[in-house]
């Protein structure tokens, strides 16, 4: 499976790394690939990786991780043009200034991200946990969950299985519609870290009570 990554910063760096570590090919989406911080991600990532063209993605890659600003999506997908079935996933928070949800309650980032796309599966994926988390998803206590949700079962389950070779715990959470929780679930996640004292080494985690075999 190729994954194509737009953004090259915390997150996209980070999941292009892991990924091709884990055997996936990686295709880097940049504006410039000579920077050498592009340059440097690239030896890094190893030899699963390499850039590409932005509009040039949708035809190499099955999945692509949409890691950029969420004011930069709109720009980004037109300048990808057709997309036909390779699967979006949209890690961006709509975060506007003073730190609150641009987008919400009623829809949400991916929704409005979903209607622009037409009818290209979009997954809300990789939102709910900091870089660091991505990073290196297992703690003491086991790995963190990784809360995703889209109207596309395949789409889904291709993410869900792209989470659990990187280390997490995959929960897909239903239809794209979630991503109206899922987005506030990151904003606790921000707020918890950056404000209340918690720091940036945390991540949130689905417990499940074993209950096979009760009553027998
Ligand atoms: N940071 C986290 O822990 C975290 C966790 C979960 C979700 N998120 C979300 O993930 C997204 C990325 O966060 P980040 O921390 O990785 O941001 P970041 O470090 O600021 O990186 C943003 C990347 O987006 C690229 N970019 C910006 N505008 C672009 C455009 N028009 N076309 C192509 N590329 C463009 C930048 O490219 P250049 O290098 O060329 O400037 C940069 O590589 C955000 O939406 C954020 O809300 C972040």
């Amino acid at each position: 499976m190729t994954i194509g990554i737009i953004g090259t910063g915390n997150v996209g760096a980070t999941l292009g790394r892991r990924f091709a570590q884990a055997g996936y090919r990686v295709l880097f989406g940049v504006r410039d690939p000579h920077t050498e911080k592009v340059q440097q991600l690239i030896r890094e990532a190893g030899e699963n990786a390499c850039t590409e063209s932005i509009d040039e993605l949708p035809r190499h890659a099955d999945a692509i991780i949409l890691a950029t600003p969420h004011s930069a999506l709109r720009a980004v997908i037109e300048q990808m043009g057709k997309l036909g079935s390779t699967i979006l996933v949209d890690c961006t928070n709509p975060i506007a200034p003073g730190l609150r949800l641009a987008v919400g309650h009623s829809s949400s980032g991916a929704e409005q991200l979903a209607r622009w796309v037409h009818d290209t599966p979009v997954v809300k994926a990789f939102n709910t946990m900091g870089w660091e988390t991505m990073a290196d998803p297992v703690f003491e206590d086991g790995s963190a969950s990784m809360f995703l949700c889209g109207d596309d079962k395949k789409a889904n389950q291709a993410v869900a299985n792209m989470a659990a070779a990187i280390g997490f715990d995959p929960v897909i959470t239903g239809p794209l519609q979630h991503a109206r929780y899922l987005e506030p679930m990151a904003m606790m996640w921000i707020q918890m870290a950056m404000k209340e004292g918690f720091g940036r080494d945390i991540a949130f985690r689905l417990l499940r009570r074993n209950t096979e075999g009760e009553g027998e």
